[in-house]
């Protein structure tokens, strides 16, 4: 494993997501919750993953509490990130809500604690108050923000008055807005971390889906599994075959190496397996030649699908049954 450095904090570059712990909409089930979460929380903590993202909102707790389980004994091993989820994000409830996530993670501190999305219409001023009262009682010792735009960034750490090391976004090689928008490069000058979600754009980036076999639930609303789209992802998807060949490794583990090859950016994959998980540890170990970055970069600079309201009658016409 690989760890990277930031604001004072050591995370590994290869994390792991929980929101399929318990979500409905993810579909993995009961024994997947009871079972599976459990043991690729522990092969996560045995091959040096240490990075375990949760939240409060996925679901509804029961993910923070498969994950506190899952950490039994081992509780040092990890570096515990979780959200606020901002309904009314006022100091006192991002306060009360930050005690009920330790609580149901069975932990003294979180390490890294983060909003899990902007709220317009709270000032931020109150957010970031309830967050420094966190940590200054010990019980958060780090904070992060998530989905936040560059300029919100700044402002939240402005107000904060201390560093708001991280920031959690979509990126991956499907999935470039960080790199355009200046997160990225922000993050590698600023000694602060982009912790990049969907890594593998759901399972896009893995090959192994296509216009006969796209995956559903919470994933017949990702515009990625169009016909039109996993067409459209020829190159992008050729590319990361030929390049894993050549590594003897698999299409997702080049598309997470190929993230966290960014200066200051970890990644981290959900997993429906614990062979999925052992795989996206081993990613950190690939070590990808300029070639073969450029040459997935610029498959990935072509891959254009279709997006937005372009997207929602394709995505609707898939769902309805007519
Ligand atoms: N802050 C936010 O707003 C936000 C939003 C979304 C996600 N997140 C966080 O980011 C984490 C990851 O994002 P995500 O779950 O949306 O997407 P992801 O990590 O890109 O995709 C995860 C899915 O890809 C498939 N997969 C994983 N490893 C694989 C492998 N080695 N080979 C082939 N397929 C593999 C699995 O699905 P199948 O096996 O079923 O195909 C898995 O459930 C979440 O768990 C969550 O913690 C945060």
């Amino acid at each position: 494993m690989r760890y990277v450095d930031v604001g004072g904090a050591r995370m590994s570059a290869i994390g792991l997501g929980c929101w399929q712990f318990g979500s409905m909409e993810w579909g993995y089930g009961k024994e997947y919750l009871e079972k599976d979460a459990i043991e690729i929380v522990h092969r996560a903590l045995d091959l040096g993953v240490t990075l375990i993202d949760t939240a409060e909102i996925y679901g509804f707790g029961k993910s923070e509490r498969a994950v506190g389980r899952a950490l039994e004994g081992r509780r040092e091993q990890a570096f515990i990130a979780t959200k606020v989820f901002p309904v009314l994000p006022i100091a006192p409830i991002v306060e009360q809500r930050g005690r009920g996530s330790a609580r149901r993670l069975e932990v003294d501190t979180i390490d890294l604690y983060q909003i899990h999305q902007p709220n317009a219409l709270v000032p931020l001023s109150s957010q970031m108050e309830g967050m420094r009262r966190l940590q200054q009682s010990g019980l958060v010792r780090h904070v992060g923000v998530s989905n936040f735009s560059l300029d919100r960034w700044r402002s939240a750490e402005a107000v904060h008055g201390s560093p708001v090391i991280s920031n959690q976004v979509q990126y991956s090689l499907a999935s470039r807005g960080p790199d355009r928008s200046g997160l990225v490069q922000h993050a590698a000058d600023n000694d602060r971390v982009i912790i990049a979600y969907s890594p593998l754009a759901q399972g896009f980036l893995a090959a192994k889906y296509d216009a006969t076999n796209a995956p559903g639930g919470v994933r017949g609303f990702n515009s990625l599994f169009l016909p039109e789209n996993l067409e459209r992802g020829h190159e992008l998807i050729t590319a990361l075959r030929e390049v894993a060949k050549a590594h003897d490794a698999t299409p997702a583990q080049i598309a997470l190496t190929w993230v966290i090859r960014r200066k200051n950016v970890v990644a981290i994959p959900g997993a429906s397996s614990v062979a999925q998980l052992e795989k996206n540890a081993a990613a950190a170990d690939i070590e990808l030649t300029d070639d073969e970055d450029s040459r997935l970069t610029t498959a990935s600079d072509n891959f254009n699908p279709i997006s937005g309201p372009a997207a929602v009658p394709k995505l609707l016409r898939r769902r309805l049954p007519f």
